[in-house]
């Protein structure tokens, strides 16, 4: 096994297409096991085969914890079949050292793949679990479509971009995703009022209790 160099922003090769893995070979073999050993050196959940220079439609992930044992999960030829219920998600990439920023997910996916086996499997994620927008952004990846194409706030994220000396968004590259965004407003604005409930609730709740010791 080797860790491998990753791939940076900027590098064309993270805005190319993916070729289908046809036979999964020793070279195909020896390409997932170095990305999953070069995902742990760089204390990432996710590693897709253009990262490392190599334009595969291939992918490895691994959302357990530190505490946890590791579990590596290779996709070959991933297709996400189902997706609902659009989300905030704010996330990273190994091809953008240090950048985080708020972009749009889908809190629900379904993904048909195989493993290095060569078996396929059907895996389902929800709930905005890091495993679904791994799979979403993993998929990405393989489409040459980057994290910062759904960035929910251009502005926002062109600063945080800078701060880490990388390039800018590519605005010919951001997704027209307004459907998604009205509806992650409307959930944001509903979880907001019902924080700002509960707290009066809190208050009205701590004044009674003060009073009665009075
Ligand atoms: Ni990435």
């Amino acid at each position: 096994m080797a860790v491998l160099r990753i791939v940076r922003y900027g590098e064309d090769v993270l805005r190319q297409s993916t070729k289908e893995v046809g036979k999964i070979s020793s070279k195909i073999k020896k390409l997932a096991t170095d990305m999953i050993e070069t995902m742990y050196a760089n204390n990432g959940v996710g590693l897709a085969a253009p990262q490392v220079g190599e334009n595969y439609r291939l992918f490895v992930i691994d959302v357990s914890e530190e505490n946890e044992t590791p579990n590596p999960l290779v996709f070959v030829n991933p297709k996400i079949v189902k997706k609902s219920a659009p989300i905030n998600s704010y996330e990273g990439c190994l091809s953008f050292p240090g950048a985080y920023t708020n972009v749009r997910r889908y809190a629900n996916v379904v993904v048909k793949a195989k493993d290095l086996k060569g078996k396929p499997f059907v895996l389902e994620a929800e709930d905005g679990s890091l495993l679904a927008k791994a799979i979403q952004h993993e998929t990405d990846h393989l489409e040459g479509i980057l994290f910062v194409d759904h960035a929910r706030n251009r502005f926002e994220t062109n600063n945080e971009l800078a701060k880490h000396e990388l390039p800018s968004i590519e605005d010919d590259k951001l997704l027209n995703e307004d459907e998604m965004e009205t509806i992650i407003q409307v959930v944001e604005a509903k979880a907001s009022e019902a924080e700002k409930q509960k707290k009066l609730e809190e208050e009205v709740a701590k004044a009674a209790s003060t009073e009665g010791q009075e």
